[in-house]
């Protein structure tokens, strides 16, 4: 057990946490923290449990049994808005971008959101708050170099463009802790190297959670690593100690892996 102190300190705080599924321990008395500002990669074997780790602490699923607090609240009673609101935002393995509107668009209904305390989309808006909304939207973009793309459908980018408006999305909410499952899969060469350089340029305050399986952006990354098996915390350490460690190279980087990243 964690004292009060410590755990007040942290951004993350995960303490005994289970989800079951049919009968089966997903999620099997999971305990973690992570530091305010740091970037933790989650990793390990297909079916670890990683995603619903990530389902969990955004509130999406109920959890069992256990504790989540976000810089020292206790949040796994409230539901994911409720999360949000104290700064939490996602992005999912899958995109979820309206393909039919332009990148600015899809912003917009993003900061909509972030403007909406009652968390409610669809509320009736005057027209004169459109305005504003897609001025922050513009400029949002251009500080992040892309105003060229404002008008583009997102239909019409290409599948690393699009991973990178997603997580640009989340990042608009402007949230104290971001969590990235998987921001690379499906993803070629380039455009993985393409996402670590433009996932280095995150602000440095920001913590961030990534789950990958491409060890370029896990070791390029992460100031931590956690290695889920079975629903547990097999290992969580530095990157030269997870490279290093022999119960990790067994059930999943292989000895390969580990040495290429030496
Ligand atoms: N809604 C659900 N109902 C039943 N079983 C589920 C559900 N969601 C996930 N599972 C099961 O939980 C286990 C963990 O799944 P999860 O998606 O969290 O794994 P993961 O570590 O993210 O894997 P991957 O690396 O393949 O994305 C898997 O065996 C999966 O089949
Ligand atoms: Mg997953």
């Amino acid at each position: 057990m964690i004292e009060n102190g410590t755990k007040n300190k942290k951004a993350l705080h995960i303490e005994d946490l289970s989800k079951n599924f049919g009968g089966l321990n997903i999620l099997d008395q999971l305990s973690m923290s992570v530091t305010p500002g740091e970037r933790r990669a989650i990793i390990g074997p297909n079916g670890a449990g990683k995603t619903t780790l990530f389902n969990v602490i955004s509130g999406e699923l109920k959890a069992c049994k256990g504790s989540i607090s976000l810089f020292g609240e206790e949040v796994i009673d409230m539901p994911n808005h409720q999360r949000a609101r104290r700064g939490l935002a996602r992005s999912y393995q899958k995109n979820n971008l309206f393909l039919n509107l332009s990148v600015l668009d899809n912003l917009a209904l993003v900061l909509q959101r972030k403007h909406n305390h009652e968390g409610n989309w669809f509320k009736h808006r005057s027209p004169k708050a459109f305005p504003l909304l897609y001025k922050e939207a513009e400029s949002f973009l251009e500080s992040w170099n892309l105003a060229k793309k404002s008008h583009v459908k997102v239909a019409e980018l290409s599948y690393g463009e699009q991973r990178e408006i997603e997580i640009l999305l989340g990042v608009a909410a402007d949230p104290k802790i971001l969590l990235l499952d998987e921001p690379t899969a499906g993803m070629s060469v380039a455009e993985t190297q393409h996402m670590l350089r433009f996932l280095e340029n995150f602000p440095v305050d920001m913590t961030m959670l990534i789950i990958e399986h491409d060890m370029e952006i896990v070791f390029g990354l992460a100031d931590r690593i956690t290695v889920l098996y079975y629903g547990k915390v097999l290992a969580e350490g530095t990157p030269e100690e997870i490279r290093a460690d022999s119960r990790v190279r067994e059930v999943y980087l292989g000895s390969e892996v580990s040495e290429k990243y030496a």
